[in-house]
């Protein structure tokens, strides 16, 4: 059995399509599935524990494929085969790789974590069972609930992939101040479903079942023959009887929730700096107008606004802050409306301009916030990331918080997040999509009601505390503090709480005896909800510091998470498997990242498109070659799914790249003539008689008589009728009409070529070439991994990787490799052009 797994698992990149298929679901059977899902304190352990049986007289590869909130830490997994358990060890991120790759010598295993959407990740993996066994997976993962807009939500995500019989979601809540609302939510509270669902609670406790008949498995909603496929929201909050809130001790740890209401709002000074650069074209601007009128209506009378639009200038509306009345709103929104979109992107001039609005503006009695909506890149102006942030810093001064909003995938959020955390703000993403507008309405009014500003929490007795410094508090969010407590023979802890209120100095304390009193019964929890905590808040610190004191932050984290088992950013777990079959390593993916496998597992580069290879099988199939033709790999990301396709085309060919009749231009591309090159050539016509030729050299305008040259060393930024052409970094920028378009010149591995980018989709019917197709729409046809379903056809595909050239670092992501007619929706020929 050995031999036989090693043979397939070396071959499994070239020649998955002539492997017999995969065993569909029949063959195996998942006879129990349970989650279940305990809080104390708001901090969530949800174990979820999928048995199996191997159904046939073979053993066959068994898969477990799950989903769970990014927000949480997973910290152990385990596989029970046969009586024996595998359990998953958690180490220092590039040490469990360095383990994997010296384990594995070719394969492609990799991705076992991966970001869907935007709040679940997806662990999948896989173990070979022998013929009729069984196996158990259990998953465990940890999060703090965090309470926004007055309530927290516990999200379990529910897919066995077949009906079960022995199905079970179990939530279990303890809180000590009593459970206040409790509602249940997601698209699995249906009313097919309503009689599997019961709730109990008592003043301090709240239990929900989820149990839900085979038959009802396959005939709700969202189910099908795959069974379940949705979300339990559980949505809860809990009484607060003091002003102070809710302070909890055990074993040596507390944990303090403070979220009062009882406080009158302070007035705000706010100040919103919108991007209105060419890529919000479209959907986006109008989303965020929509959004901004909604915001302007829910400002309150005393409250003073200022807004500012932003493209390669800066435009305020007014040079002051101006009181939220009537006539100014009026005016205001007359301003929004006619916000338009154009030209590149300054950043740094706009942000430093609401800074210095809201600078000129401070009172005391209020509370002054900026927010900073983008969704690209600084093109102009000042675009040195590291100086945009120090500028930004300097000229804040920790005097207000700065919330920066990334509007869709093509912002680079590390800068944001990184810009928002070193000013006492947060990083959000909204994501590009038909609620866009409601998300933007979400995060303004978690932050639209000030109550305290300049919050200090401190503890007596109380050690190796979280942050406990905090610049506003708002109404409906949460302030936590975890530490642990000394025990100096002290025999009172002590929490005092001095913040500024609406128009005074506001203080509340509270003691208790650090002798446990006897009813309170142990809680491990408090320590592990330190210990997460204390993490997440390194984990954004780590991000802001550099040299020595990053490396002792990243130090301090990694103790943590080794002694905890949490994997991290900064730690992976090696999951363990019988003997003969490869490890993997769980590495949690960075917010917005596609998969990506690692160098090592990117050796298959080719594969099977018999039009342009041909294959030569000797008897022993380990010995296969392979002669194949040159070819350049394409990537078409694919709509919710995680992973894009792929597919090659022969080097050398002319290939139309998009062609908007509308606006009568139209982009062509010569590719190289060796694999992985890229372009030699990439011609783009506009206006009729008018031409911009690149090639590795440089770029030459043709007005239809004279033509100019430029190299790619320097820097243009040219402005003219609706075409604006950005030159910087060896990348060109260019938007014309509706489109936008990057043009990027590489050299790597000693290779120099061009890669275009299509950021913004011209509109419009009768737009063709390669780089016109949408995000392709797929499924995984139920059973394999080897074919999927596009356009109503069955295709068979692989597993490939191809380094994603969108993006100057390059990372090597997986794909399913697929045919071209089935990627692109039709022949070669229909995208290849005599002439540039
Ligand atoms: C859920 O997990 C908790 C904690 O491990 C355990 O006490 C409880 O019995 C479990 N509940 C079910 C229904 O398995
Ligand atoms: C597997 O089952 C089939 C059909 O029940 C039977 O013919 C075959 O002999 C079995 N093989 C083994 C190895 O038991
Ligand atoms: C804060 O929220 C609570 C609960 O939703 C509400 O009763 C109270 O009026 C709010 N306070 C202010 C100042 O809006
Ligand atoms: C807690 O703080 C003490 C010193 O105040 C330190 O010695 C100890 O290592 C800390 N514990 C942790 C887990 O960081
Ligand atoms: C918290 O704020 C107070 C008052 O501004 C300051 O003295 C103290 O050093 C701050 N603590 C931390 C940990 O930043
Ligand atoms: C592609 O495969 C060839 C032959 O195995 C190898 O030499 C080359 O480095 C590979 N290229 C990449 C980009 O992995
Ligand atoms: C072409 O160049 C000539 C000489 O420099 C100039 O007179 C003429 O205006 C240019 N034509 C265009 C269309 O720019
Ligand atoms: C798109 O193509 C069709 C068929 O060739 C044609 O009838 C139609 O007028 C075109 N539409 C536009 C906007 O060019």
């Amino acid at each position: 059995m050995m031999g036989g797994a090693a043979v397939r698992v070396g071959l499994l990149g070239l020649l998955l399509p002539c492997v017999a298929t995969a065993p569909t679901n029949k063959d195996w059977d998942i006879y129990s599935f349970h989650i279940n899902s305990t809080v104390t304190s708001r901090y969530a352990t949800t174990v979820i524990t999928s048995r199996v049986a191997n159904r046939i007289n073979q053993s066959q590869e068994i898969e477990f494929h799950v989903k769970i909130p990014k927000n949480a830490f997973i910290s152990k997994f385990r596989m029970t085969i046969e009586g024996k358990t595998y359990d998953g060890v958690v180490k220092q991120k590039e040490e469990a790789q360095q383990q994997y790759t010296q384990a594995v010598s070719r394969g492609q295993s990799a991705g076992i974590v991966s970001s869907v959407g935007r709040t679940l990740e997806e662990f999948k993996t896989s173990v070979t069972v022998a013929a009729l066994s069984k196996v158990t997976f259990e998953l465990t993962y940890e999060e703090l609930l965090k309470r926004r807009l007055g309530k927290y939500e516990l999200l379990i995500h529910a897919r066995p992939m077949q009906p079960v019989a022995d199905f079970k979601i179990d939530v279990y809540i303890k809180e000590y101040p009593g459970v206040n609302i409790l509602e249940i939510k997601g698209g699995l509270s249906t009313k097919e479903l309503a009689n599997a669902i019961s709730k109990t609670q008592t003043s301090t406790e709240a239990w929900v079942h989820f149990y839900p008949s085979k038959a009802q498995q396959s005939q709700c909603d969202s189910c099908g023959e795959e069974g379940l496929n949705g979300d339990l929201v559980i949505v809860y909050d809990v009484h607060r009887k003091k002003s102070i809130g809710d302070l909890k001790k055990s074993d040596g740890y507390f944990v303090h929730h403070f979220a009062p209401s009882d406080l009158p709002r302070i007035p705000k000074n706010v100040v919103f700096v919108i991007d209105q650069s060419g890529s919000m074209y479209g959907r986006k601007i109008q989303q965020t107008r929509e959004a901004l009128l909604k915001i302007l209506g829910d400002l309150a009378e005393d409250d003073h606004f200022g807004l500012i639009t932003f493209d390669s200038s800066v435009f305020p509306w007014k040079e002051e802050l101006l009181l939220a009345n009537q006539k100014n709103l009026e005016a205001a929104k007359m301003f929004v409306q006619n916000i338009r979109d154009r030209g590149a992107t300054d950043i740094n001039a706009a942000v430093l301009r609401g800074t210095d609005m809201l600078n000129r503006h401070l009172r005391e009695g209020t509370a002054s916030l900026l927010i900073l909506l983008t969704d690209g890149d600084p093109t102009t102006g000042e675009t040195n990331l590291e100086n945009i942030h120090k500028n930004i810093k300097e000229a804040i001064d920790k005097k207000f918080p700065l919330y920066c909003l990334g509007f869709g995938m093509d912002v680079n959020f590390e800068f944001l997040e990184k810009m928002a955390l070193e000013n006492n703000g947060v990083g959000r993403r909204i994501y590009e999509d038909s609620d866009a507008a409601l998300q933007l309405q979400g995060f303004y009014e978690e932050v639209a009601t000030p109550l305290l500003t300049d919050v200090q929490m401190v503890y007596l007795g109380g050690a190796n505390l979280t942050q406990t410094n905090f610049s506003q508090y708002y109404n409906g969010s949460e302030i936590v503090v975890a530490g642990q407590i000394t025990d100096n023979n002290i025999e009172e802890f002590t929490a005092e709480v001095i913040a500024i209120s609406k128009s005074n100095k506001v203080t509340y304390s509270e003691t208790i005896p650090t002798e446990e009193p006897i009813t309170a019964r142990s809680d491990s929890n408090l320590q592990r909800l330190w210990a997460y905590l204390t993490v997440k808040q390194l984990l954004d610190k780590e991000v802001q510091l550099s040299g020595n004191e990053k490396e002792t932050v990243k130090k301090k984290i990694l103790d943590l998470c080794l002694k905890y088992g949490f994997v991290t950013p900064l730690t992976s777990m090696v999951v363990t498997k019988p003997q003969g079959e490869e490890s993997q390593v769980a590495h949690k993916p960075k917010e917005g990242e596609t998969p990506t496998e690692s160098k090592q597992n990117a050796q298959i580069n080719f594969s099977q498109h018999t039009d342009y290879m041909d294959y030569d099988f000797p008897h022993n199939p380990t010995e296969i070659t392979i002669k194949v033709s040159p070819l350049i790999r394409f990537l078409l990301p694919a709509e919710g799914q995680a992973l894009p396709l792929c597919y090659d085309i022969p080097v050398g060919l002319s290939l139309r790249l998009l062609k908007d009749p509308n606006n009568d231009c139209s982009m062509n591309g010569q590719l190289g003539q060796s694999d992985n090159a890229g372009y030699q050539k990439i011609v783009l016509h506009y206006r009729s008689d008018q031409h911009i030729d690149f090639d590795t050299t440089g770029i030459t305008f043709n007005n239809g008589q004279n033509a100019t040259y430029f190299s790619w060393s320097v820097n243009i930024n040219i402005e003219k009728d609706s075409v604006s052409l950005i030159l910087r970094d060896k990348e060109m920028d260019v938007t014309m009409g509706s489109t936008r378009v990057i043009i990027m010149l590489y050299e790597r591995d000693g290779k120099v070529f061009l890669w275009p980018v299509l950021r913004q989709r011209p509109t419009g019917d009768n737009i063709s070439g390669i780089m016109a197709r949408p995000p392709v729409v797929y499924e995984e046809v139920q059973g394999t991994t080897i074919k999927l379903k596009i356009q109503d056809k069955e295709v068979d595909v692989s597993r490939a990787s191809t380094v994603d050239l969108s993006v100057r670092s390059a990372p090597t992501v997986t794909c399913w490799l697929t045919p071209l007619q089935s990627a692109l929706q039709g022949e070669l020929a229909d995208f290849t052009v005599s002439q540039l």
